[in-house]
């Protein structure tokens, strides 16, 4: 039978860029068993890290290397094998999602009667390339009675969610409250306003557009899906194509690398078309921006991200980032400067972080390399 776009879209579902583990089978358990083993560790240095390795981190590249020293401290790195260079020149978005692995290993050791000391950047940084210096210095400290806060215990429950959001918008109270609390240095904001979503939908759908039609920022995504078990077995990370259709598909070698990355394939048009619903069917949107942007400004935006995602998680909601528009190459400087002025922020503030907030079917949990793969010899 020949698969007709409209089939073809149906069965894919809300693909994009990044098509979504919507389906996940008992054959790629094992790239999912870190969720198991989140606080399995006797150490309380590995099962603080644990949690850490859980956070949401761009195209789920996993940048993060720790070297452990004693039993209590630990430098963490970023893997420079690991960056986006396209689509994300800077490392601006690396740096969010090691900010969010650092405040999931913050939320852990409070959780496990630790304190942990946070030293980001010890050694200094450079505002345009991450280097070889550590990212972090981490120190654990006995600090008395355990205190898990209520964003801890929804660890392994917070997803990044790229399904059809219902067409259900999302009241005031509820945005507020999953706004609130995220940090003194981070600004929050949302929307369900009608007209202003659809400004919105329409700045994030040309940005996605930009970013699928500008032939290699499309192939750094390309790169890194992972089609079928067997792949995202043998690399847990990047972006799981998966599922009984897509796997089908792939043995009938109608999704390969090569399908994805012609243009005029139905498998690209599926992704491109796919991401653009999903954004279409938002009702509502969130963001966060700091006031410069620095590599400070920027971990602790992922701090404030993650918190706003599993506070979202708690009360029900899905949410997915849509960076697309915040990304700094020349094809997309024009949509950089829209976002700014659509979501009012001004006086060289940067917007760090914006995504889609709703309700949606839930998803199954994205891979993840388990901890002693990511723990290096100093
Ligand atoms: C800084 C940052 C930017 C992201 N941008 C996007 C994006 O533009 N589109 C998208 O589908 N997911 C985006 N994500 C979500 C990641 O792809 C997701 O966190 C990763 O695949 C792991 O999945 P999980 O969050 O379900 O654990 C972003 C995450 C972070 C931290």
């Amino acid at each position: 039978m020949p698969l007709s776009r409209r089939n073809f879209l149906r069965i894919v579902g809300s693909s994009a860029i990044i098509l979504p583990a919507t389906a996940c089978t008992t054959s790629t358990d094992s790239a999912r068993q870190p969720w198991q083993n989140a606080g399995q560790y006797q150490d309380p240095m590995r099962r603080a890290l644990s949690y850490a390795l859980l956070a949401p981190n761009p195209h789920n590249r996993q940048p993060w290397v720790v070297n452990l020293h004693g039993g209590d401290s630990a430098n963490l790195y970023v893997d420079l094998g690991h960056l986006l260079p396209e689509t994300d020149p800077y490392s601006r978005q690396i740096t969010i999602g090691l900010g969010c692995f650092l405040e999931q290993f913050r939320m852990a050791a409070q959780a496990f009667g630790f304190q942990a000391e946070v030293l980001p950047f010890p050694d200094g940084y450079n505002d345009r390339n991450l280097d070889t210096r550590p990212v972090a210095h981490l120190r654990l400290t006995p600090g008395g009675q355990p205190a898990p806060s209520p964003e801890f215990s929804l660890i392994t429950r917070r997803r990044t969610n790229r399904n059809l959001y219902q067409d259900r918008t999302p009241v005031h109270l509820a945005l507020k409250a999953i706004t609130r609390g995220l940090g003194n240095h981070v600004t929050s904001a949302f929307t369900n306003n009608t007209d202003r979503v659809a400004l919105l939908q329409e700045l994030a759908v040309t940005a996605s557009n930009i970013e699928f039609d500008t032939p290699r920022t499309y192939r750094e995504s390309v790169d890194v899906m992972r089609i079928g078990a067997k792949e995202i077995k043998a690399n847990p990370d990047g972006l799981a194509l998966e599922g009984p259709m897509l796997e089908t598909l792939h043995t009938l070698g109608m999704l390969n690398r090569k399908s994805l990355a012609n243009p005029h394939s139905a498998m690209f048009r599926a992704g491109r078309d796919g991401y653009a619903k999903g954004i279409k069917s938002a009702r509502a949107f969130v963001w966060l921006s700091t006031p410069t942007n620095t590599r400070l400004d920027q971990i602790r935006a992922g701090a404030a991200y993650v918190r706003l995602n599993l506070k979202a998680t708690g009360a029900g909601m899905a949410m997915h980032p849509l960076s697309q528009a915040l990304q700094e190459y020349a094809e997309m400087k024009q949509s950089l400067k829209r976002i700014h002025q659509l979501l009012d922020v001004k006086d060289g503030a940067r917007v760090q972080m914006f995504a889609r907030v709703g309700y949606a079917k839930s998803v199954a949990p994205a891979p993840r390399w388990p901890l002693e793969a990511k723990i290096r010899p100093v």
